[in-house]
């Protein structure tokens, strides 16, 4: 199988949380794409949905799936999203789409995060994708200073702004042994907006695509 399609598998196999009558967080990428791909097939069925990104959004509005505005709702049922990498403590990196800060918002709002992947996500630990970081324009030399001294190579990802009007470091080289920590620190340092590391909040479920079928983790 190709990476798509175990991608497109795990995907569609997320729709069996969504409930009746459910609120849907719904993430950003290739694989949350196949997601929303699944999730038109029941869209009479649920009240709507809240999106991490402009891209999501313009697809679940194709579709005419209802999506409301982060500020209308109290909390999510669930949140689907794929990770750029994802640990057996179901700590991730997401961002490689740069739509981190809304997808950590909308994570915040939900009572269950399933993560969607195929196995080449599934990492023991993090850090071999490059850390995906939001800083406020300005701040961009500071913070990749600072970046510099906890150990890491920021790169700038040029010609990016993220739907927030901001800018985005990928750190690389880091080897992230204590995710939770790195997290905190981080999202301490002026300037930074949002850190790719989901760790203090994780995924409460992992859908893996693999040649053998979609593993589910917990
Ligand atoms: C978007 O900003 C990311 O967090 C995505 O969830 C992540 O990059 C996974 O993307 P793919 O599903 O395209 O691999």
């Amino acid at each position: 199988m190709t990476q798509d399609e175990l991608k497109k598998a795990v995907g569609w196999s997320a729709l069996k949380y969504v409930k009746p009558d459910s609120l849907v967080g719904v993430g950003t990428g290739s694989t949350a794409t196949h997601f929303i791909d699944a999730l038109a097939t029941i869209k009479g069925q649920i009240k709507g949905t809240v999106s991490s990104s402009d891209a999501s959004t313009q697809k679940l509005k194709s579709y005419g799936i209802p999506v409301l505005d982060c500020n209308e709702v109290d909390s999510l049922d669930v949140y689907v999203d794929g990770a750029d990498e994802i640990n057996h403590h179901m700590q991730m990196i997401k961002g490689g789409g740069a739509a981190l800060t809304r997808e950590k918002i909308v994570s915040a709002l939900a009572k269950q995060f399933i993560c969607i992947v195929d196995e080449s996500k599934v990492v023991d630990v993090l850090g071999k994708f490059p850390l995906p970081i939001e800083v406020i324009p300005m701040a961009r030399s500071y913070v990749a200073r600072e970046l510099f001294k906890l150990g890491g190579k920021p790169i700038y990802r040029q010609g990016v702004v993220t739907d927030n009007g901001n800018v985005i470091l990928d750190v690389h080289d880091l080897i992230i042994a204590k995710p939770i920590e790195l997290e905190n620190r981080i999202n301490n340092i002026p300037g930074v907006v949002t850190v790719g590391l989901f760790a203090n909040k994780g995924a409460d479920i992992a859908l893996i695509g693999t040649s053998i079928g979609v593993k589910e983790m917990k």
